[in-house]
């Protein structure tokens, strides 16, 4: 029976704006290794595929008024590579996805640091692969604004070969390690990329052996055409950010039909949607849990919430009067989907309510429920083409992680839905994805298809 592939994207403290606010949220926690050696041990308890960490390599819109960013507590994060580094080490199952940039990294550096990463971990690392659309991630890498979505995806597409083809510039047994000849490496089983494109000059080989399961999976997430594209192109697994089914599913269908071009297969690439789920023993426990957190809300930080995804600046208006007509701005500082937009506000009656459904993580799948109706809703998207499983995101960590983990997954363990133990030792294997092919012969990728 096909099962969900399952994530926790520990997004430090929760996806919850307020999260910190939770009386059992350890408030300094995302700079505290503690917090996350907690996480990582209750994902493997719960037997999710992997542990995500997204990111960005800038704190955004410190200095736009509109935006109270000193209420935020999602800026402050550690880098994910180091992070995940340390978690390795206090889990033995768990996959360790970590976002990294192909604008703002050289392929080299990164295929030395994941490969290492797969090793230290016995082949649980993956990659989520972004190219970092934001004008503060630019400003911190010498660039005023960020290169067009059209030249970060060229680029994207000629590292991520490069990246694949270090992984492979070495062949299988290369590492002799005889004393007795006093050979320590088969010189002929390593092999020079001599890539030069666009965009890289790359020699090789790698000077690590390849990790155990020597192609890392690559994560990527995106809805724009290029993103589609690359995801289709070369990722083996999607974060998707859609908020119902309709959309989920369309995603979904966009993206699998898109992968006959490049000679793949419906399940050469996974797509897991986000999922917020607050979770109650019954629904009256759930919508108090989710009334708590709203009511943490302070209107400051609402109306600036509201402007990082795309609405006006309401400040200075009754945040619970009738939303004002004013035009919605061009340009969207988050990459929530516009469209969406309009419908919400047109669905709420004041500004409070607004900022209140923004709040709860209206561009993923937000759910308030039992685990029943949290499970019906999951095996729903799971079964009818919207989803191969879910990126679990926590409103607030690791409190509502500890309640999906006790409630939600033996349900849908219950179901024959989700695993009860790992059956691999690997990420690639856990995710059910095709071993790599052994390297056997020397490959030079001088020219590279752009999406
Ligand atoms: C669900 C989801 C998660 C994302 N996570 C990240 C992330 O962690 N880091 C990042 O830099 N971009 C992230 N992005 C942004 C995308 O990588 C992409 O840049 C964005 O959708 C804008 O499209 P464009 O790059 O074509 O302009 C995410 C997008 C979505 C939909």
């Amino acid at each position: 029976m096909r099962q969900m592939k399952l994530g926790l994207s520990i997004a430090n403290l929760g996806y919850h704006y307020a999260a910190w606010r939770h009386p059992d949220v350890p408030e300094a926690g995302n700079m505290q290794f503690s917090h996350f050696r907690h996480c990582a041990k209750l994902a493997e308890a719960g037997k999710f595929d992997l542990i995500f960490l997204a990111d960005s390599a800038a704190v955004r819109d410190l200095d736009d008024p509109a935006i109270a960013r000193d209420l935020e507590h999602q800026l402050v994060k550690h880098e994910p590579l180091a992070l995940l580094a340390a978690m390795a080490m206090v889990t033995k199952h768990v996959g360790l996805v970590c976002t990294a940039s192909t604008t703002y990294t050289e392929p080299y550096n990164l295929a030395r640091q994941l490969t290492t990463l797969d090793h230290m971990s016995r082949g649980r690392a993956g990659w989520n692969m972004v190219t970092s659309f934001s004008r503060d991630e630019a400003r911190n890498f010498g660039l005023e604004k960020p290169l067009t979505s059209d030249e970060r995806h060229a680029r994207a597409a000629e590292y991520v070969d490069v990246f694949k083809g270090l992984e492979e510039s070495w062949d299988d047994g290369a590492l002799v390690h005889d004393k007795a000849s006093g050979i320590f490496l088969d010189r002929s089983k390593m092999h020079l990329l001599k890539h030069k494109g666009r965009y890289f000059s790359v020699r090789g080989p790698l000077d690590i052996a390849p990790g155990p399961q020597r192609h890392i999976p690559v994560f990527t997430a995106g809805e724009s055409d290029n993103a589609i594209e690359l995801a289709a192109r070369s990722a083996d697994v999607v974060y998707g950010g859609q908020p119902n089914l309709e959309l989920a599913r369309a995603y979904y269908t966009t993206l699998k039909g898109r992968l006959a071009k490049y000679g793949r297969d419906h399940d050469d690439l996974l797509v897991l949607p986000g999922i917020m789920a607050f979770v109650g023993r019954t629904m009256q426990e759930a919508r108090d849990k989710f009334d708590r957190m709203q009511r943490l809300i302070l209107p400051r930080l609402g109306l600036g919430l509201l402007v990082v995804n795309g609405f006006p600046d309401y400040t200075g208006y009754d945040i619970d009067g009738p939303i004002p007509d004013l035009p919605m701005p061009s340009t969207i500082k988050s990459h929530g989907p516009s469209p969406l937009l309009q419908t919400l506000r047109n669905e709420c009656s004041t500004i409070r309510e607004l900022y209140e459904r923004v709040s709860a993580g209206f561009w993923h799948m937000g759910v308030v429920g039992t685990p029943t109706s949290i499970a019906d809703l999951m095996e729903e998207w799971f079964t009818t083409g919207a989803a191969d499983g879910f990126n679990v995101q926590s409103p607030c960590i690791p409190v509502d992680s500890q309640d999906f983990v006790d409630l939600v997954i033996p349900e849908l363990q219950r179901r024959g839905l989700f695993r009860t133990e790992y059956e691999s030792a690997t990420l690639r294997g856990s995710l059910g994805l095709k071993p790599a092919a052994a390297r056997t012969m020397p490959r030079t990728r001088a020219e590279f298809a752009t999406p």
